[in-house]
């Protein structure tokens, strides 16, 4: 038995979830006039209505006295205080730093870091000023268009979702190109659209040692030279991003053209970082400022707020509540805005690959669900592809609705159906409609009865479908920081009850290895190898599908 099911808390809200699963949210609203008003927080531009969940006040008392029995209290102080709270790499996660905008030192150790990363920022700044106001020249002496950031995971994700976020505040001069795939259709597309003498290519990678990531580097280096006909022109068009200066070196990328950070930076947690250099550049320092400024500011609250008004404890307990009690496997990110369309994709990454761990701190295998699977896609495409399956299938996905309440950018009529559609989306997963109010409608089209019973069990909705609300003022810099942060400390708050170490991530290894192992043998460097007899088979396939001259060679 782990030391989580032994806890008071745990015990009290079994006991409590006994009653709690058959409760209906229409009852809890009709019961409390106030709900709204009760289950709402603000903070840092962000507004969070938690009112359409399955709880009440009890249900919160409960969990927040989880979130102390646990230790969360202890954990966020741990955390601040640059204690090695990632105990398999024996490493800080200390990505506050990196957004600490209070003028106040930040120690690991009793080292202050925060001259190195003020330092670094420093350097982001000057280099994107020059290439932004078109002093930074590629080897033909003109300014650069076009940046192509290559790196994948947190060394893409990060700095792709912000900039598809913040795309209203780009340079008009620059375009942004992500390449994350090793499947060279992805290179090759972007390199079609963009000219060698006008492209800046940031290699981005915590390790730079990432398979992926370094294929695509040296195939976009070569095109460049090809074109260029001069090797040291590679000075003006590729910068590297990461935490290995000797790798950088033995690239070929002049060590004054990097921009380091460190390794209690997670690759996922590090888009504050130099990492966030194609955001700097598209944005500009000051936008790329206020980011930091909004994380800082969810920061302070996550530090300094008591645990029932604090965001992302709230929201980590919400979580823990469905997964851990009602069994719900998975957790829908719906934004209702087209700028947010790589945030679920971003999530899913922060939450999957910090919480999908089995292992608890003292290393047992836990007897209770981790994190669940997070998917979904800006929410009004969703409302046409998948949105059926939340409301009437037999999964409960709980679902956070994001959406910045001023619409006065959008172009009229816009706004107004994107959130009435979302506000709508919400009080359907809570009502439901019932057998009642179905006959009532299906008779007020003159249906007769027959045909009224024939339809009645399938346009029933159940509704009890648990959903939070976030509302940004506005899609800015300063609130999306600010999102991001929230997003960040509600899965550690998560990762602490759960007793797992959310900074590591040891299951991406296994993969690696064997492709290595499979790649020698698909290049012919080494004779095949003993697989199972499925892998063997897919192996031997793909030799003898590529046996005899390339396409177009
Ligand atoms: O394989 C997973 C991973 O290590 C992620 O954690 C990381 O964000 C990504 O690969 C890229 O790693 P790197 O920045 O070292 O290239």
């Amino acid at each position: 038995m782990s030391q989580l099911t032994e806890l008071p808390s745990w015990k009290a809200l079994w006991s409590h979830f006994t009653r709690a699963r058959d409760w209906h949210m229409r009852a809890l609203f009709e019961a409390d006039p106030q709900r709204a008003e009760k289950f709402w927080l603000e903070q840092s531009g962000l507004r969070l209505d938690y009112s359409k969940n399955r709880i009440t006040h009890q249900t919160m008392t409960l969990l927040l006295q989880l979130a102390r029995e646990a230790g969360v209290p202890e954990r966020i102080r741990a955390m601040f205080a640059g204690e090695r709270i990632n105990t398999t790499e024996q490493r800080a996660a200390f990505h506050i730093a990196l957004r600490n905008r209070s003028g106040q030192p930040m120690g690991i150790d009793g080292e202050d870091v925060m001259p190195r990363v003020l330092g670094v920022l420093e350097r982001m700044a000057r280099f994107s000023d020059a290439v932004r106001n078109g002093e930074w020249l590629g080897y033909t002496q003109q300014p650069i268009t076009d940046i192509v950031n290559i790196g994948i995971g947190g060394s893409d994700l990060g700095s792709l979702m912000v900039c598809e976020a913040l795309k209203a505040h780009a340079h008009p001069r620059l375009n942004m190109h992500f390449v994350s795939n090793v499947d060279s259709s992805q290179l090759k597309e972007t390199l079609r659209r963009v000219h060698a003498e006008t492209t800046l290519f940031i290699i981005e990678s915590k390790t730079f040692t990432t398979h992926e990531t370094l294929t695509n580097a040296h195939t976009a280096r070569e095109w460049f030279v090809h074109r260029a006909r001069d090797p040291a022109a590679v000075a003006r068009h590729f910068v590297a991003v990461s935490t290995n200066r000797k790798a950088v070196g033995e690239f070929g990328i002049d060590p004054a053209n990097m921009f380091e950070f460190w390794d209690w930076v997670g690759g996922r947690y590090s888009l504050w970082s130099a990492i966030g250099l194609p955001i700097m550049l598209y944005i500009g320092e000051k936008n790329f400022l206020d980011l930091l400024s909004g994380a800082h500011s969810m920061d302070q609250h996550f530090r300094d707020a008591p645990l029932e008004s604090n965001l992302p404890v709230v929201l980590g307990l919400l979580g823990v509540w469905y997964i851990n009690f009602f069994g719900a496997g998975s957790h829908v990110i719906a934004p209702y805005d087209q700028y947010l369309h790589r945030l679920p994709a971003f999530i899913q990454q922060l939450d999957m690959e910090s919480n999908g761990k089995r292992t608890t701190l003292d290393g047992r295998l836990v007897d209770y669900e981790t994190a669940p699977i997070i998917w979904g896609e800006t929410g009004i495409n969703g409302q046409h592809a998948f949105f059926q399956l939340l409301h009437q299938g037999t999964h409960i996905s709980p679902i956070d609705f994001i959406a910045s309440l001023d619409g006065r950018g959008s172009l009229p009529g816009h706004h107004e159906i994107l959130m009435a559609n979302m506000f709508a989306q919400s009080e359907a997963f809570m009502r439901g409609r019932n057998a009642d109010e179905v006959r009532a409608e299906l008779q007020a089209q003159g249906l007769d009865q027959a045909a009224i019973e024939h339809l009645l069990p399938y346009k029933v909705f159940d509704g009890n479908r648990p959903s939070n609300t976030l509302l940004l003022e506005r899609l800015d810099p300063f609130c999306l920081g600010a999102l991001v942060a929230l997003y960040e400390h509600k899965i550690f708050v998560q990762g602490v009850v759960w007793n797992i170490n959310s900074f590591d991530q040891w299951g991406v290894e296994l993969g690696k290895q064997l492709a290595h192992t499979i790649l020698a043998e698909l290049e012919g460097r080494s004779p095949p190898q003993a697989h199972d007899a499925s892998t063997q088979r897919l192996i031997q396939l793909y030799l003898q599908s590529n046996r005899g001259p390339r396409a177009g060679a």
